[in-house]
């Protein structure tokens, strides 16, 4: 893989302008495709995956995701027109809190396979708009139920009080208006009740949870409903790259969880977003200084935060390996260009904030200018999530590896 990556580099350095450093983002489409194939042929035979676009909804992942995944779940307006012009035969769902009713139009209008409700608010804005133009909309009741002791994350959206879901003292309220409307069809209940998660035996125990409140509900409130979403949420281990989630694994177990619950006739649907896509991308920064200063080396990269927010989001060192670039020559015998060998360097960018880092005190082996600082596992909340006008440095370059 990273022999594809370094050729990517090469190239990209040879065709950029000469005193331009490089920047980049560079994101390897058949890697993408192998990992979203492995996750569907994973899935117990019940299962969907629908790819959450706004962990990166470049056009390039999108084309590559669209023949693989069973739909995109869009989180706004802007969302949904995108993915539809994108790839209009890939099934959509649209969900995420405070939606306009301008979005809650276009959705009806684009006739998406659900709209998940957060409110009464929305849902009576929903049979509004479907009584005045006739149509039938789909819903899924988004819930934010108690997590009963288990283990949340460092992103934790449910289980606590949270703008997320409804309160589940509202359920027969919100049931008997979804009964009285002659427009809206129940579909069934949706739960993301967190992101990140790392440990497959919590995830598994989650799944549980959302198994047993649906089947609770349905006997409670006498529902024959086809469907649940369990939301996305499988994380990234960003410390210990090279120890991803083991979907396969938590696949087979959740195939026996499906049998003991006798859930096999509905359609369990799954929404991910970070772990489909984060591994297929790579931020490029080129060295462009090195110093030291109080006691501690500093590399400065082409590029920085406003482009990668990802480290300074989720507050951690990014990783990262070096790739050797071309080493800048001197033009005067009597000065040398800075190097580290076999030191600790902190990897920053060209922003005028203490906070545009991406690693801390990282070990290096030998780091010159010129070389290539390469991170990994940027594929997903990355270039979309970045404060990318600070400063008004130029966009790093986007390549696709395919
Ligand atoms: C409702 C909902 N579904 C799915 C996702 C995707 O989550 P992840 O990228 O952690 O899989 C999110 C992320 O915030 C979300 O809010």
């Amino acid at each position: 893989m990273n022999f594809r990556i370094k050729t990517a580099i090469h190239a990209l350095k040879g065709a950029a302008q000469k005193n331009t450093p490089l920047c980049a983002y560079i994101y390897d489409l058949p890697a993408l495709a192998e990992h979203a194939k492995g996750m569907v042929e994973a899935l117990p035979k019940n299962c969907e995956l629908y790819y959450a676009a706004k962990a990166n909804p470049e056009a390039q992942v999108l084309a590559t995701l669209a023949p693989i995944v069973d739909g995109f779940e869009a989180a706004s307006g802007g969302e949904l027109a995108w993915l539809n012009a994108c790839e209009p035969d890939v099934p959509l769902i649209f969900g995420g809190p405070g939606k306009l009713v301008t979005e809650l139009e276009q959705a009806v209008n684009l006739g998406v396979q659900a709209i998940h409700v957060e409110s009464l608010t929305e849902l009576h804005r929903i049979e509004q708009i479907c009584l005045s133009s006739g149509k039938i909309c789909t819903v899924m009741l988004r819930m934010n139920i108690s997590l009963q002791g288990l283990p949340s994350t460092k992103l934790t959206m449910g289980g606590k009080p949270t703008p997320f879901g409804f309160d589940e003292s509202e359920l027969t309220q919100l049931l008997e208006a979804v009964k009285q409307s002659k427009y809206l069809v129940l579909q069934g209940f949706h739960f993301h009740l967190m992101s990140h998660q790392l440990d497959r035996a919590a995830h598994l125990a989650l799944m549980a949870l959302y198994f047993k409140t649906f089947k609770h509900w349905c006997e409670l409130y006498q529902l024959d409903v086809p469907l649940l979403n369990v939301g996305g949420g499988i994380g990234i281990d960003y410390a210990r790259p090279e120890q991803l989630f083991d979907w396969q694994a938590f696949c087979a177990d959740l195939n026996e969880l499906i049998k003991d619950f006798k859930l096999t006739e509905t359609t369990i649907r799954f929404e991910c977003g970070r772990y489909v896509s984060a591994n297929c991308g790579y931020y490029v920064m080129q060295v462009l200084d090195i110093k030291k200063n109080h006691g501690q080396y500093f590399a400065i990269g082409h590029g920085g935060t406003h482009h990668f927010r990802t480290p300074a989001a989720q507050n951690h060192d990014h990783p990262f390996f070096v790739c050797a670039g071309e080493a800048e020559q001197s033009q005067y015998s009597d000065f040398a260009y800075p190097e580290i060998i076999r030191q600790a360097v902190t990897l920053v960018g060209q922003l005028c904030t203490p906070k545009d880092v991406l690693a801390s005190q990282q070990y290096v082996e030998s780091l010159a200018i010129g070389d290539y600082l390469v991170f990994s596992q940027a594929g997903a909340y990355a270039w979309n999530i970045s404060h990318q006008n600070f400063l008004m440095h130029a966009p790093p370059v986007i390549h696709f590896i395919d």
